[in-house]
């Protein structure tokens, strides 16, 4: 396994030059709690390293899962709906191909020494293979949803003495991915049991001819990131469930995090981010706009929203959207579909981005995330996390430590650009993030700019 890092100084201290007109914000930084079953003991770590890889997702997946509009109220009418909407309005031919059931595809709630796992016969009449089917026939994949428990998060029969056997069935119906969900089965493990649940799943998933994306979903405990890549995981939970909110105060009802909370917590964690391996900020909330039957929170504002699928796409998290497709507005649609944008959240070079700058003096509300592009451009983004109109600034130079006398930059959201041989200097507004995407531009190059 290997990691793409940037050749960046860094989360630098400093406020880099950057510039604000004003300099104070209401906006408090979101806490995070520290997830309880770290405090558990840990017991021995596995004795090796099984460094196990699918060849998968060598950029985050994308596309759609049912949990965080329609938690376990899912029939194949939905989506059967949604793949057909998703074909007609744009989605699929931005890259949104996964089409994942979350829990509540199954028959039986309980245990599952009690029940065997099936497929609710009111739900998905035409069985989970004839919805496959109708997936591939219309360019998409399908996803499943299981968990190493007895039984799952929303009650229903788990995985747990049957991994094999489940694999099997997954892969004979043509499933594509699997999110494996052990945030509430083995919320308190030790992490080498969680260990030995992630890898056993792993190696009955790798055992099928037919290939599936493997998400083991621990809700950010048990230090995942460090081992499950290792494990043979493709991408995993950086934190618990994410609210339908950009900033809430603290860590809602001592759980939910927001966008600005899952940002911090996956900062410290790029490294662990790469091709076939994902940290994962979880679902996306933009068009939820308070709807959701799952999720905590009163929605966000169409600006907020679109500062969270550019900052997903900054920091290479899976983009797995989480609304109603059938009903998102325009301007949803329109941020979903920023070919621009999505170009960033799939460069093959699997780079996440980081913070490069912070503006002290706003008291860290202005944020300066970087990313090295497979092209050798930068993708940029002026994150406002304050309640004021703050002017930002990029410098390739100060912030990139990229020697560029001259460079061709990019606005990814206006689909502007211009040459400079300055830092490039925008005002930003409350809780907007400027993506912008820089080249250098050879001597000599005639200089324009755009307004
Ligand atoms: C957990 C996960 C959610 C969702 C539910 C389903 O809470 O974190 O993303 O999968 O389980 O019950």
């Amino acid at each position: 396994m290997y990691f793409q890092r940037l050749p960046l100084v860094g989360f630098l201290t400093t406020a880099l030059g950057l510039s604000w007109n004003t300099s104070s914000s209401s906006a408090s930084s979101p806490t995070i709690t520290s997830p309880t079953p770290n405090e558990c003991p840990t017991g021995p770590a596995l004795p090796t390293n099984p460094h196990l890889s699918n060849g998968l997702a060598l950029t985050p997946p994308m596309g759609w899962s049912s949990w965080n509009q329609f938690g376990d109220q899912i029939d194949e009418i939905l989506i059967r709906d949604t793949i057909q909407t998703m074909a007609s309005n744009g989605l699929k031919d931005a890259g949104y191909v996964f089409v994942n059931l979350d829990d509540g595809w199954q028959r039986y709630k309980g245990n599952r020494s009690a029940n065997p796992l099936e497929a609710d016969p009111v739900k998905f009449p035409s069985g989970i293979k004839a919805l496959a089917d109708f997936a591939h026939a219309h360019g998409f994949k399908l996803g499943i949803y299981s968990g190493p428990g007895q039984s799952t998060c929303a009650g229903y029969t788990g995985s747990e003495g049957h991994e094999d056997e489940d694999a099997a069935m997954f892969a004979s119906w043509g499933i594509d991915h699997l999110k494996y969900d052990s945030c509430c089965s083995h919320e308190h493990a030790p992490k080498s049991e969680v260990q030995k649940i992630v890898l056993k799943m792993s190696k009955a998933l790798l055992a099928q001819s037919h290939p599936i994306v493997y998400h083991a979903c621990h809700c950010g405990w048990a230090d995942i990131w460090e081992w499950a890549a290792d494990e043979g995981a493709n991408q995993w939970r950086i934190g618990q469930d994410i609210s339908d909110e950009f900033n809430y105060p603290g860590n809602r009802e001592k759980y939910y995090f927001d966008v600005l909370d899952m940002l911090d917590r996956g900062n410290e964690l790029v490294k662990y981010s790469g091709p076939g391996h994902w940290n994962d900020y979880d679902m996306l909330i933009v068009g939820l706009n308070g709807n959701s039957s799952q999720l905590v929170g009163t929605g966000a504002s169409n600006i907020e929203y679109r500062t969270h699928f550019s900052m997903w796409a900054m920091v290479a998290s899976p983009l797995l959207i989480g609304s109603d497709v059938r009903t998102l507005d325009t301007y949803s649609l329109q941020t979903l579909t920023n070919k621009e944008v999505i170009e960033v959240s799939q460069d093959p070079l699997g780079n996440a981005a980081e913070t490069v700058g912070v503006g002290e003096e706003a008291g860290g509300d202005l944020q300066v995330y970087a990313k090295e592009m497979l092209d050798g451009s930068y993708a940029v983004a002026l994150l406002n996390r304050g309640s004021f109109t703050a002017e930002m600034s990029i410098s390739p130079r100060r912030d990139l430590t990229m020697p560029w006398d001259q460079y061709r930059l990019r606005d990814l959201w206006k689909h502007k650009e211009g040459t400079y041989d300055v830092p490039y200097t925008t005002e930003v507004m409350p809780h907007e993030a400027k993506v912008l995407r820089l080249w250098q531009v050879q001597a000599n190059a005639s200089m324009c700019f755009f307004q």
